[in-house]
């Protein structure tokens, strides 16, 4: 996120965060988890590939028996996702669409051909969410945002790590999304979160936040 807590600008797409070396920490994150999850804004916003960029990285999954990229999973209520994105087109692994009840159907339609498609109730509920992913074989899951995922993960207690990186500029555009909403989180003035690493990485700085007892720091 940015100085002010912003994770884009509503006046340029997809405004960078990170530097060099950030992104190729977070390619490495991206290659020990089972799977990755953005929200569908996210994919009509960004058009992100959620691979595994750096070619030793993807060859030690191989060599493992993974595919080269985790799993890709994505939730949405509208249903409105483009079959051609990014998201659906790179990439051998497995993509997971957690759909809505009542748009479900019309989302078979749509990315039937490109992804598999589950009906997640209204609105998806994240905790069966991680649940159904935990009877896939994903144990770790890293989600990947934007703030109205985000806001839901950390409200519902369902994350173990918080790794949070603050680039060193403003974005000053309230129209922006912020890192998260509104909400009731369980780390608040009466119950601080437990800060379990500072790292600087050249202009950003990463901060690790230990959100549950399943928290290793690796
Ligand atoms: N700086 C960063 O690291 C970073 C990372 C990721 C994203 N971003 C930015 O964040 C922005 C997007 O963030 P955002 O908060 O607007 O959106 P988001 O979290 O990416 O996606 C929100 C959408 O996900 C679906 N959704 C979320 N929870 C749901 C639930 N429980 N049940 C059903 N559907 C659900 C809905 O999709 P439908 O609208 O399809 O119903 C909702 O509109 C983008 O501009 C992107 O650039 C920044």
């Amino acid at each position: 996120m940015s100085l002010d807590g912003y994770l884009d600008s509503p006046t340029r797409t997809r405004l960078a965060m990170s530097n060099d070396a950030d992104f190729d920490r977070v390619d490495a994150v991206r290659a020990g988890c089972d799977a990755v999850l953005v929200g569908a804004a996210t994919i009509r916003n960004d058009n992100p590939r959620l691979l595994v960029r750096s070619p030793r990285r993807r060859a030690e999954r191989l060599a493992r028996g993974l595919s080269p990229s985790p799993m890709k999973v994505t939730v949405t209520e509208l249903a409105k996702l483009d079959a051609c994105a990014q998201f659906f087109s790179c990439g051998e692994a497995a993509k997971l669409v957690y759909c809505a009840s009542p748009t479900a159907a019309e989302a078979q339609q749509r990315l039937g051909s490109v992804a598999t498609v589950i009906d997640g109730g209204r609105p998806v509920d994240l905790r069966w969410l991680v649940e159904d992913l935990g009877a896939r074989g994903v144990r770790r899951l890293m989600v990947e945002g934007g703030g109205t995922v985000l806001t839901q993960f950390l409200t519902e207690n369902l994350v173990d790590e918080l790794q949070l990186v603050v680039a060193p500029f403003f974005v000053g555009e309230p129209e922006g999304r912020r890192l998260v909403g509104a909400g009731r989180f369980p780390w608040n003035p009466d119950r601080r979160a437990t800060l379990a690493e500072v790292r600087q990485i050249d202009d950003v700085v990463l901060l690790r936040y230990a959100l549950s007892p399943r928290f290793t720091s690796e």
